[in-house]
């Protein structure tokens, strides 16, 4: 993979020349080569491992608030010792060259450390702790990290005493109104959709590509693997996040 497919680079330059804006969708797999695990797709994703329902619904956390905490202070860790990859550097890099929104499905924070601003995380941040009884925000310090602690008692609210929990959306929770507004409005506006790294089973963020298609937009899928989105692409682009994203900003 050392250049960028023909096709591709033609709508990238009619779009640049003609000042048209650029929206890129994210998912798990923008992550992956950072050694975050996705969700699906590999036997050691997420949800291979895991049960979702144990995991990331209210119930859950009403079940055992323990066990969900410790499931994601797992997460934040990883993600605190991750860097981010050669494909969040590049995006970071190709906002500074044309109009671009950014829309993310994922809850780290690899592209802000890569240097982009994130216009919507429409799933929420892991470290956008919040009460979960009051939801008043927590802008104290995490908790300290246990290795190979499965349960861990969550921290308490300052203001109320309830349980604080991860700023992520959970299954069957609604996203947030203002980050999802910003990716109907990136989406809608668009001329080119860059769709990297998402299997686009998850709606309604997985609607955002055809969205952009009903408004005009180019949709452009880079993923190395085929998706639920791949036969509403106009393009796509079989190679990882950071392999393609780079050869764009050559
Ligand atoms: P998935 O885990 O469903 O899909 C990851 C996608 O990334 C797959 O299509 C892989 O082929 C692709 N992929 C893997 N490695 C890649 C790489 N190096 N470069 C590019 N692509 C690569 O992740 P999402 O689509 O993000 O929701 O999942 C959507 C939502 O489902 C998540 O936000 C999460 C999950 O349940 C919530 O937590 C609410």
């Amino acid at each position: 993979m050392d250049a960028v497919p023909a096709a591709i680079d033609d709508v990238l330059r009619r779009t640049i020349d003609g000042g048209g804006h650029v929206c890129v969708l994210t998912g798990a797999g923008m992550s992956a080569e950072s050694g975050i695990p996705t969700f699906r797709g590999t036997h050691d994703s997420l949800w291979s491992r895991f049960d979702p329902m144990r995991l990331a619904t209210v119930e859950a956390w009403r079940e055992d608030p323990a066990l969900v905490w410790g499931w994601y202070r797992w997460r934040m860790h990883l993600v605190r010792e991750a860097e981010p990859n050669a494909g969040h550097r590049a995006l970071a890099e190709l906002a500074q060259r044309l109009s671009l929104s950014l829309v993310t499905q994922n809850v780290d924070d690899l592209h802000e450390r890569a240097g982009s601003i994130v216009d919507a995380h429409v799933h929420g941040s892991l470290f956008a702790l919040r009460c979960f009884a009051c939801e008043r925000l927590h802008d104290g310090a995490l908790d300290d990290y246990v290795d190979d602690a499965q349960r861990v008692e969550p921290m308490r609210c300052m203001a109320c005493g309830g349980h604080i929990r991860p700023g992520v959306v959970w299954f069957g929770e609604a996203l947030p109104h203002d980050a999802w507004a910003t990716a109907v409005d990136a989406a809608t506006r668009c001329a080119l959709m860059l769709v990297v790294g998402t299997s686009g089973l998850v709606y309604p963020a997985a609607g955002l590509p055809a969205l952009a298609r009903r408004h005009g937009a180019t949709v452009v899928e880079i993923n190395p693997e085929p998706t639920a989105l791949s036969a509403e692409a106009d393009h796509v682009w079989r190679a990882t996040a950071a392999q393609a994203l780079p050869l764009l900003v050559r």
